[in-house]
């Protein structure tokens, strides 16, 4: 049994940061801190400066809850419902991805490409909780988005995220698998930018996932089929039909599946493409330029 929760704030981080590191989890100290602002009125610049803050025994109820459900393998955005990505809130549920820090890489290269008050349009194959598109959007003011998700579910909950940031009128979301809503020669469906971040582990890998992924991220967003490869062998053929004379298209990829992406790419007619690498060095974004039209 875990020891009661001291009641002054300090001594209570402490406390949490201890019961979290005993079950070996890495982020204990950040969890330590989310979990004392989403519970209490204070965060960590009291924990500095009142460190003798009392905390009500409901508070310490609610915290110790918490602490049982993140030791237990249910990440902490699971028991908030609510997710930071690109310095954004993104409400998440059971039917969207856990927006993952990795996936900004492809904010990052966008805003370095394009200026700031370009009119693009954007099209997020995948969307999800929205996080990709809302969050190109609130670096571009003169964008507009489609988003795609197969998920209905999902979907409600990209349309909330896209008010909660202010955006909803700049975004039209569809419920279709990829591209099939639109018209190939329809030319409103013709893309600046087209970013997908899709499903790409391949099946027989899914059962032996970390627990905070394969208990609580939705199969739909995390099955690639037998090779982690299915979503882009069904996108890369259509894709140059979508994409604008001069646009170009930005997809997440597993650690091991440059070659395998770079090679499809390639068989679907695109000769001008290249990989971005994440923070720990591993290919995450292909980044792919539209062929002659
Ligand atoms: C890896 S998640 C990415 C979610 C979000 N873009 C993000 O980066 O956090 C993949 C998304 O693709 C959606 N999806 C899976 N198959 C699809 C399909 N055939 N057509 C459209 N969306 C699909 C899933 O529902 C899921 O929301």
């Amino acid at each position: 049994m875990p020891m009661k929760l001291p009641k002054t704030l300090n001594s209570l981080y402490k406390e949490i940061i201890r019961q979290l590191q005993k079950s070996g989890i890495d982020s204990a100290d950040l969890d330590a801190r989310i979990i004392i602002n989403e519970r209490t009125a204070l965060d960590l610049s009291d924990i500095i400066t009142k460190p003798d803050a009392m905390i009500s025994d409901n508070c310490l109820s609610k915290i110790q809850n918490d602490i049982n459900y993140r030791v237990a393998g249910k990440p902490l955005s699971r028991i908030y419902g609510i997710q930071e990505f690109w310095g954004l809130p993104f409400k998440i549920s059971k039917y969207t991805l856990d927006p993952r820090s990795d996936t900004e890489l492809i904010i990052d290269i966008t805003v370095k490409r394009i200026p700031k008050d370009a009119p693009i349009k954007i099209l997020d194959l995948g969307t999800g909780s929205g996080c990709i598109l809302i969050s190109l959007l609130s670096e571009f003011p003169n964008a507009v988005g489609y988003g795609i998700d197969s998920s209905i579910e999902a979907l409600k909950i990209a349309k909330e995220n896209a008010i909660l940031n202010n955006c909803e009128e700049r975004i039209s979301f569809i419920c279709c698998s990829w591209f099939e809503a639109f018209k190939h020669n329809d030319r409103d469906f013709n893309f600046d930018l087209i970013v997908s971040n899709p499903p790409y582990i391949k099946n027989q890998e899914i059962p032996v996932l970390d627990i905070e992924v394969r208990e609580y991220d939705p199969i739909l967003s995390l099955n690639g089929g037998d090779d982690g490869l299915q979503a882009y062998k069904d996108i890369f053929p259509k894709l140059n039909k979508f994409l604008d004379h001069g646009g170009f298209a930005l997809f997440e990829i597993g650690y091991d599946q440059e070659e395998d992406v770079m090679r499809l790419a390639e068989d679907a007619g695109f000769a001008l493409r290249s990989v971005h690498h994440d923070l720990a060095g591993n290919p995450r974004v292909v980044d792919i330029y539209s062929g002659d039209k």
